[in-house]
């Protein structure tokens, strides 16, 4: 994670503009600064309290609203994949909260497995999935889910 946020530091300017939004909501703010702290520090359930968790982590896949259910997502993550193997990384963890049904969904479809439960922002529970990267747990090919062997 340290490289991603020197490269962001790099360009201050861009990053201020990006997070203006996201500044004027406070409760965005809390939200950003508890993931971010619970990363920093081996994940939520990664800190002793849970299942050992890979190191590597997702931190979010966003499609804007009027390009979902096209497949985007799936193509990004397939890429994330390919991108990981492509360093020797064997896994990775996502925090997913429990309300976001679509990337649950989309999470399980994917391949990656629940392994626990952590309340990170005040009540309110989230799922940390673990994708194992390994052949026998690629992510399922969009041909089986065409076939109807997936949903
Ligand atoms: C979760 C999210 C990233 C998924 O993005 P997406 O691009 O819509 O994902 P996909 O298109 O790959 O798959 C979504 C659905 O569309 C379906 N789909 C994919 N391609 C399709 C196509 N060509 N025609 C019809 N349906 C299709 C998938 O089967 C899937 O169906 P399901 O929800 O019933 O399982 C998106 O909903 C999102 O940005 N949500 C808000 C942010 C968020 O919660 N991010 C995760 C935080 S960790």
């Amino acid at each position: 994670m340290g490289s991603i946020y020197k490269r962001l530091l790099r360009h201050p300017l861009r990053l201020a503009a990006a997070l203006a939004p996201a500044l004027l909501s406070p409760a965005r703010v809390k939200g950003i600064v508890e993931v971010l702290f619970a990363s920093g520090h081996g994940g939520a359930g990664g800190n002793g309290d849970g299942p050992p968790l890979p190191r590597h982590e997702l931190f979010s896949i966003v499609v804007a609203s009027d390009q979902r259910r096209r497949g985007v997502a799936e193509r990004l993550y397939r890429r994330l994949c390919a991108g990981f193997r492509d360093r020797g990384v064997t896994s990775f963890r996502i925090l997913v909260g429990k309300q976001l049904d679509a990337a649950n969904r989309f999470y399980h479809r994917m391949g990656a497995r629940p392994v626990t439960e952590v309340q990170l922002h005040e009540g309110a529970v989230s799922t940390i999935y673990v994708q194992d990267l390994n052949d026998e747990s690629r992510p399922r090919s969009a041909s089986i889910r065409s076939a109807g062997e997936v949903n």
